[in-house]
Parts: C-alpha cells; structure tokens; sequence
C-alpha cells in the first residue's frame, strides 16, 4: 500500500465506531507491572498452530500476560524464569548489566520445563530495556511469536523530565514494534526459507506492543514515545505524520530525547530517525493542535547489496526439538515474490488526541541529563572487528562462525577499548549488539549517501549515535568507531571470568551464526 493508501486506512479506521479491528488482533495489551513484584515469568506457548507465544509475569496475588516492567534504577528483580516452551529457551534482559549467571544468553539455555532463579538489581540508567529469549537457533522464531517484553527503568533525571513536558499521564508510551506476516487477517508462523535465512525474516504489517492496526488515545500538549524495534529484521525509518484535516505530506518534526541507554544530554529535533532490531528511541513531539498523528516507516533505501541465500545453518538442538508452529524452519524455499521488501512503507500505530490540554505547552529543557559527551581515554587500544559474507557461511564476524563453547576474544575486567566495527561493502545493515556493557559511538565513516543526509552529528555520526548505546547500526562500506568500557560491578554475583555475548540483532543473521561470545577476565 502506498502512503496515501495506507493513510487514508488509517483515517478510516479511527472513524470506525469502537475501532473494530480489521484483522484479529493478538489476545491483550499488555498491562504495567513492577518489577520487583514479579515471582515467576514463564515463557508458554499459546497457539501451537500460529506457534504464537507469550510472556506471563506470576505475581502471587494474578498473573499478567505480556506484561510491560516498571523499576525504578536500584530496584530489584527476584524470580523463577521458567520454560514452559516445547523448544529451549532463556530470558536475556537485553541492556542490563548483568553477570553472566543473569544474563540469559544463548549458552545457558533453560530446556522445556526447566525453571531457574534469577536474582539482580538494575543497575543502569533510566530508559527502554526488554527481555527476549535467547536460546542458540531459536531465537528468531521465538522473539517473532511474541515473546519480547518491555522492560521501563525510571530514576530521578526521568521524572524531572516528566515534570518539566507537564507530562500527562497516558501521554507517555513504551512501545514495542514488531513486524508480522498477516495473510487472510491471521499472523502466518515463522517458516523463513533460504532467502529469508539470509536476508532476515519480515513481515508486512506492523505489530505494535501485540497489536495490529495499533491506535492510543492521548492528551493534547506533550507525548512521550519510547520505542522499540523489536523486528526480527526490519529496518524501521520512524517518522511521524499529522492525520487532521490539511494535513501536510511531510513529517513532523520531533525531538530525540535518548537512546538505547536512556537520556541524551541535550535533545536534538529531526523529522526521521533510523531504528534497528534491538534500537530504541525516547522521542518527544508536541500533539497539540492535532486530531491524530500517525507513526509510519518511511521508504528508504535498505541497501541489501546481497544476492543469493544461505545454506540452512545446523543446529543440533533444532534437530530435537520441532518447531512452534506447524511449518519448517529454513527448509521451504518460500517463492522471492511472496517476501515483503526492507525499507518500504509501513503504518506503524496511531495516535488519537482527544481531551482539553492545558493551555500552555512547556517548553522543551535544554539540557536532558549530565551524561558527559562521547570519548575515549587515549592510551584504549583499538580492536579491529571485521563483517563479512560468506558465500557459503552467511554473514560472519572476523570471518568466523559462531561456537557457543569458544570465546571469541577476552576483554581484561575495568579496560578501555576502543572497537573499529567495518562492514564488507557487498553486504547489509547490521545491528551489532554488546550484551553486558553500554558503549559510545565515536565515529562513523564510509556512509552511503542517502543516509549521509542524517549524519548530522560529528563525527558522522546519527543523531541515534548519540548517548549510552548497546546496539549500533553498521551500514554497508562503513567503520565505526566505538568506546566501550569493560568495568563490572564490584558484586560477588560479577567475581570471576564473565562471559558475554555480541552479535548482530538481525535474529537470522544471529541464530545464522553471526555472533562471538566474549570473556571479561
Ligand atoms: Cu537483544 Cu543478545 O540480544
Ligand atoms: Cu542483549
Ligand atoms: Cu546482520
């Protein structure tokens, strides 16, 4: 659908009385919970048909499903994660700072019917986290059946920024967007072939916290978005267009707040934002005056200067356990016409603006937080880092395939590096991402043109480059340049090597080999 089509379905669908659905939505939205209150989250499968899944966070007292968790920084976490998929799983709390024991990687899979105890205290900034399962060679399949959660970290630089945008309550949203294929109004199950296996595996509707055809009623004056890209491989270009009645064919401008690892010290105004699988933006636009706004993906060139598809990757655990739904997972050649194209258009969700705001907009503050700018100490040596494909591997890190029991490299605990990430020029985007450890991004170079035009930043780098990151979008041709800092936590839970994993968050470049485990000694 182009972008006046899918326009004008959106206006049609918020004058539908109730808003009936056009096609079945995902069973609930998803309900606020604390996170210190949870004592199990249980991973189970509710449709062995679709293979559709879903998080269940046990309180004692009720149970909520998909769950969104609210901590406050400091705040603890202490509960049974239990499997009770009929595949391995984990729960990996994706931007924590976690010892390996917590941390939920692909190496320490739970079988179907294991639990285990998971005990920590957040310890990052305030910001957008989410927890996802991590199991080696199903992961894909199983974030794409609805297992990604969203996981809110407050603290008192949040609420002071809350307080200033006179923030409304129901003005502010943690969203996760997934994109699903929807045939005849049913989410298809995850069956990528070949192609699929190389690309990634994309889906031509957007799923928006469990939802199709997503829609929130909120208050004129200041809306609030945090957003996940919780896509298995889509790119999303985030713009946002204004509904009501003249309206203009541009996106309107909004305000970057922070990234992956919460605030920016000081906002910047865009009109489009680049997010990757794993990204996440904290953005800030002004609704008043409007009807409705609606959040889109814009078409941009995805740059899939690959041909061809991969060899099915074998994992030996996938031979033993069947997949989540009916269909085969990277077996079936699905026909090349029958996949959604990256960087097409997409309607994302729908803001309605109902209700009297107050009569004075605050002005957005100047200064976000006292997050100092990006740099590195001047003696961190510098680790060369290497994307490539394969023609017969698939995409590789330092042309090497993952070994869930090898380290890639070691890491000495408290060093400064500073890591060169170059992707091969014949390949795609991929968003690397650290398990473990926020980093910044220092450099950029080699960006293609098009791009080019949102690196406005210095260093050439995106207005996304900015802040705390934990996952970072490399483009074809390009190097990156990244400051990470390997200090842990002086806890008994972090004494001794501690394994972590990095990896590219295409969920079919991963579960296709694309990841290194790394050793903090
Ligand atoms: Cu979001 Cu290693 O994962
Ligand atoms: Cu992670
Ligand atoms: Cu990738």
């Amino acid at each position: 659908m182009n972008r006046r089509g899918f326009l004008a379905a959106g206006l049609a669908s918020l004058g539908a009385a109730c808003g009936a659905p056009q096609v079945r939505p995902e069973p609930s939205p998803p309900a606020r919970v604390s996170l210190s209150q949870v004592r199990r989250l249980v991973a189970e499968r509710v449709d062995p048909v679709a293979g559709r899944c879903r998080f269940v966070a046990d309180l004692g007292t009720r149970q909520v499903m998909q769950p969104i968790l609210f901590a406050r920084r400091g705040e603890g976490f202490d509960a049974l994660i239990e499997n009770a998929l009929p595949q391995p799983t984990t729960v990996h709390f994706h931007g924590l700072t976690l010892s390996q024991a917590q941390d939920g990687a692909g190496f320490d899979p739970l079988a179907p019917g294991e639990r285990k105890r998971v005990r920590f205290e957040v310890q990052n900034r305030s910001g957008l986290y989410w927890f996802h399962p991590h199991p080696h060679g199903f992961t894909a399949e199983q974030v794409y059946a609805g297992l990604a959660g969203l996981l809110v970290v407050t603290d008192d630089e949040d609420q002071a920024l809350d307080a200033a945008l006179a923030l409304a309550p129901r003005n502010r949203l943690a969203l996760a967007i997934a994109d699903v294929r929807v045939a005849n109004g049913v989410i298809r199950p995850y069956a990528p072939g070949a192609a699929d296996c190389l690309h990634g595996w994309l889906g031509n509707q957007a799923l928006v916290n469990g939802q199709l055809g997503a829609a929130w009623t909120v208050a004129p004056g200041w809306v609030r978005l945090q957003i996940l890209n919780a896509c298995n491989a889509r790119g999303l270009l985030l713009g946002f267009f204004d509904l009501s009645e003249g309206r203009k064919e541009k996106p309107i401008p909004f305000h970057l707040l922070g990234t992956d690892g919460g605030l920016l010290t000081a906002p910047r105004e865009l009109d489009r934002v680049f997010l990757y699988g794993g990204e996440r933006v904290d953005v800030a636009l002004d609704a008043s005056g409007r009807r409705a706004l609606q959040a889109v993906s814009l078409e941009f060139d995805a740059r899939r200067h690959t041909q061809g598809a991969a060899a099915a990757h074998r994992h030996p655990a996938r031979e033993r356990y069947a997949p989540l739904a009916a269909d085969a997972v990277c077996q079936s050649d699905s026909p090349e016409g029958d996949r959604p194209a990256d960087g097409s258009e997409l309607a994302l969700f729908t803001l309605r603006i109902e209700g009297r705001g107050a009569d004075r907009v605050p002005t957005l503050p100047s200064r976000l937080s006292a997050l100092p700018d990006s740099s590195s100490p001047p003696d961190a040596p510098t680790r060369r880092i290497r994307l490539d494909l394969d023609e017969h591997g698939g995409f590789l890190i330092d042309q090497t395939p993952y070994a869930i029991d090898e380290t890639g490299f070691d890491v000495r605990r408290g060093a400064h590096e500073v890591w060169e990430i170059k992707n091969s020029p014949i390949s795609m985007p991929h968003p690397m991402h650290v398990h473990g450890f926020g980093f910044r991004v220092l450099r950029r170079q080699g960006t293609f043109g098009a791009a080019r035009r949102l690196a406005t930043e210095p260093g050439g780098r995106f207005a996304t480059d900015l802040g705390v990151k934990d996952t970072v979008l490399a483009w074809p041709n390009e190097t990156l340049w990244l400051a990470l800092d390997f200090t842990l936590p002086r806890e008994a839970a972090f004494g001794g090597p501690q394994r972590y994993m990095f990896h590219c968050h295409n969920l079919e470049h991963e579960d296709g080999m694309m990841m290194r485990n790394i050793t903090v000694l």
